[in-house]
């Protein structure tokens, strides 16, 4: 039988068996010997004595190599210096796979090394912890939503038409016809929102962005609730509560993780209750004082959100951006011509864009002029103008950025930790 590392606390003083890999090792003297060991589910430090231990595992260590696969038995003891509060009094050791020359040493390594490397990385500290603080929060959205009344609606990956504009679509053959992978679910979602009132999707979402920031990648994970009869004030509402659940239950869940990953929560503690509004003309004023080269009308830079975003110690959003940058589907203000009722989320310490969305064009004659005026092909909208043909309704909804997410909450000073393999610009290997 084989006992995990995170289980070990309710075996004290029995014999186990632990499987795994050897995360770090250290032949003191003749007399004793220490392994840490890793099994996916935690660290464990193994010390064998002699005497204490077969004397055919003391003579075994000497063949003991960084992630070298291993069958470890032993009594686990209380230890408070140990990670997870336990070590193992080892007594049997079996190699199981040999290692040579495992590349990721305990020097420092560089990012593209690391990178072309991720297959391997994946099993260093931080990367687990990071990684398991993505899982968490996936699992957070999917039972805020679940919990709330929400239908999952998955929506496809190959699409014929483009949602966020034609300027980064991935085009691919689709047999005799052409298909773009999907940019995001959402017109997808506003039917759904039609037949289930509540409804989202949470899938990979691409876009062919041939640029190299460290707040994009060409694949992403997006969640996209859509709601029938909200407004834009509504849609705030929603993504206020929603932000608020599921950055309070991951720093709760996954606290072990974020300690490893030495970020200090305590400002995403505060993260509770309404957040600040500013309308777009006011998010500009706070700019332009900061940035005097922002010309008013234009979308906000990495900068520009971070001007914003210092400013508050809660996210932010920013709503009613001019119609002009953004996609045809944004529903006018009618009390603000040229305005729109779209709305962006801005994480705090400079995190940027969270969410983006709004309210939706219900008028299937704006739209159409809309689809004209984004040169977009009339003919592939036809489904989507079916929503505002048959039974036309207010709704609204919005999109969350995974990987932005967690770089915020891990403190990741780049996106491409986030995701286990990361699809970039001029990356995409492994
Ligand atoms: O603002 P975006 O483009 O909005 C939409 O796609 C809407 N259709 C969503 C909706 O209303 N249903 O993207 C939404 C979010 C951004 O706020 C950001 O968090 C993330 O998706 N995002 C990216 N994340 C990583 N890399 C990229 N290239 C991203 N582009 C957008
Ligand atoms: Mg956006």
């Amino acid at each position: 039988m084989r006992t995990y590392i995170s289980d070990l606390k309710d075996h004290i003083g029995e014999e186990v068996t632990l499987k795994g890999w050897v995360y770090n090792y250290r032949a003191s003297s003749k007399k004793i010997k220490f392994l840490i060991l890793r099994d996916g589910t935690g660290l464990c430090q193994c010390v064998y004595f002699k005497g204490e231990c077969e004397e055919e595992a003391i003579e075994l260590f000497s063949e003991v190599t960084q992630e070298a696969c291993v069958e470890v038995t032993g009594v686990p003891r209380i230890e408070e210096r140990s990670p997870g509060g336990v070590e193992l009094g080892a007594q049997k050791l079996k190699i199981l796979s040999k290692t040579v020359d495992y590349p990721i040493t305990p020097k420092e390594h560089g990012t593209d090394f690391l990178m072309n490397h991720r297959h391997l990385w994946l099993r260093s500290k931080k990367q687990h912890a990071a990684l398991r603080v993505r899982a968490e929060l996936i699992s957070a959205i999917r039972d805020f939503f679940n919990g709330d009344g929400f239908t999952l609606v998955d929506a496809p990956i190959f699409t014929p038409s483009s949602c966020e504009g034609t300027s980064n679509l991935f085009e691919t053959n689709y047999f005799d016809d052409k298909a773009y992978l999907s940019q995001s679910g959402q017109l997808y979602m506003e039917a759904a929102a039609a037949a289930f009132g509540k409804a989202y999707c949470f899938g990979p979402t691409f876009r062919a962005e041939k640029s190299k920031t460290r707040r994009h990648l060409i694949e992403f994970w997006m969640v996209e609730p859509e709601v029938a009869f909200n407004d834009l004030y509504d849609n705030m509402e929603l993504a206020e509560k929603f932000v608020e659940y599921i950055i309070q239950r991951t720093i709760k869940n996954k606290a072990e993780e974020l300690k490893i990953l030495e970020r200090d929560t305590s400002g995403l503690e505060k993260i509770k209750g309404e957040f600040p509004r500013l309308h777009y003309k006011e998010a500009v004023e706070i700019i332009k004082k900061e940035n005097p080269n922002f010309i008013d009308g234009d979308d906000f830079g990495g900068t520009d959100e971070t001007i914003i975003s210092s400013k508050f110690d809660k996210p932010v959003f920013v709503h009613h951006f001019p119609s002009a940058i953004k996609a045809f589907y944004m529903k006018e203000d009618e009390n603000e011509k040229g305005y729109s009722l779209s709305c962006d989320m801005l994480g705090t310490d400079g995190y940027g864009e969270i969410i983006g969305g709004g309210q939706r064009e219900e008028s299937i004659d704006v739209l159409q002029d809309k689809i004209k005026e984004h040169n977009l092909d009339m003919k592939d909208f036809q489904w989507y103008l079916d929503v505002r043909r048959y039974g036309s309704f207010p709704h609204s909804g919005f999109g969350l950025g995974i990987e932005r997410t967690v770089a915020w909450i891990c403190g990741l000073p780049h996106i491409r930790e986030t995701i286990p393999f990361p699809r970039m610009y001029g990356r995409l290997h492994p």
